[in-house]
C-alpha cells in the first residue's frame, strides 16, 4: 500500500482557515489530522467540535481526528456527528479502551489509538486486533514544532513485527517532527501515514512539501 500524508491543522493559519482546506483539498495530501486538546491531558489547548464542524464544510478527504482529552468516551458521538472517519484516543487516557474501541466502531468510524513516547508498543499485544491505526507519538503530545525523538524507529519496527506476525491491516502513523530528512527512515521502518504540521504549513510552497513527502 502507498504510504499516506496527514497534514495537521494546528499549523495552519486559523485566520483562514478555509483557504488552508482549499489547498489541502488541491493537494496530495490525503487525509486532514485534526488535533483536538484539552489542556488536561496535555499542557495546551487548541480546538473542538465546532471548529471540526466547519472544516468539515470544506474538507473533502478523510478526516482523521486525533483527541489528545482526558475521557474521550463523553464525545466519540459528537465527534462523528460533525464528520470524523479515524478517531484517535490516547491509551494513557483510556482506563478501559477496549469499550472505547467497541464504541468508536459502533459509531462507524476507524478506531485510532497513540501511544506517548514513553509507551511501549508491547502494551497494545491485547488490543491490537482491536485498533485500525496506531498513532506512535515521535513527540510528546501538545504541541507542534518539536524536535522529532529518534527511538521512534525502533518503536515503529516492534509494531510492524507483532501486526505483520498477526496478518492484521493496522495502520502506523507516525506523528511529530515529520520532515522530509525522516520520512524514508519512518516508512522503511513500517509506517504507513506521516501525520507533518509545521512541515507543511511554515513551508513558503505547502503543496510541494505534501508532494515531496507523498513521493518520498
Ligand atoms: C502534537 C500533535 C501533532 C502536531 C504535529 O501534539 O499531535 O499532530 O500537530 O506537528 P509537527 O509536525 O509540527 O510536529
Ligand atoms: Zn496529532
Amino acid at each position: 500500500m502507498a504510504h499516506l500524508i496527514a497534514p495537521s491543522l494546528l499549523a495552519c493559519d486559523f485566520a483562514n482557515l478555509q483557504q488552508e482546506c482549499e489547498m489541502l483539498n488541491e493537494s496530495e495530501a490525503d487525509w486532514f489530522h485534526l488535533d483536538v486538546m484539552d489542556g488536561m491531558f496535555v499542557p495546551n489547548i487548541s480546538f473542538g467540535i465546532p471548529v471540526i464542524d466547519f472544516i468539515n464544510r470544506h474538507a473533502k478527504k478523510t478526516l482523521d481526528v486525533h483527541l489528545m482529552i482526558e475521557q474521550p468516551d463523553r464525545y466519540i458521538t459528537q465527534f462523528k456527528q460533525v464528520g470524523a472517519d479515524v478517531l484517535t484516543v490516547h491509551y494513557e487516557a483510556c482506563t478501559h479502551l477496549h469499550r472505547t474501541l467497541q464504541a468508536i466502531e459502533q459509531e462507524g468510524m476507524k478506531r485510532g489509538v497513540a501511544i506517548n513516547p514513553h509507551t511501549s508498543v508491547e502494551l497494545l499485544e491485547p488490543v491490537l486486533e482491536n485498533i485500525d491505526l496506531v498513532c506512535v507519538m515521535s513527540v510528546n503530545p501538545g504541541f507542534g514544532g518539536q524536535k522529532f525523538i529518534e527511538g521512534t524507529y525502533r518503536k515503529v519496527e516492534r509494531l510492524r513485527t507483532m501486526i505483520d506476525q498477526r496478518g492484521l491491516n493496522t495502520l502506523i502513523e507516525i506523528d511529530g517532527g515529520v520532515t522530509s530528512a525522516n520520512a524514508r527512515k519512518l516508512l522503511d521502518a513500517g509506517a504507513n501515514v506521516l501525520v507533518a504540521g509545521s512541515f507543511v504549513f511554515k513551508a513558503d510552497n505547502p503543496k510541494r512539501v505534501i508532494l515531496d513527502l507523498k513521493q518520498c
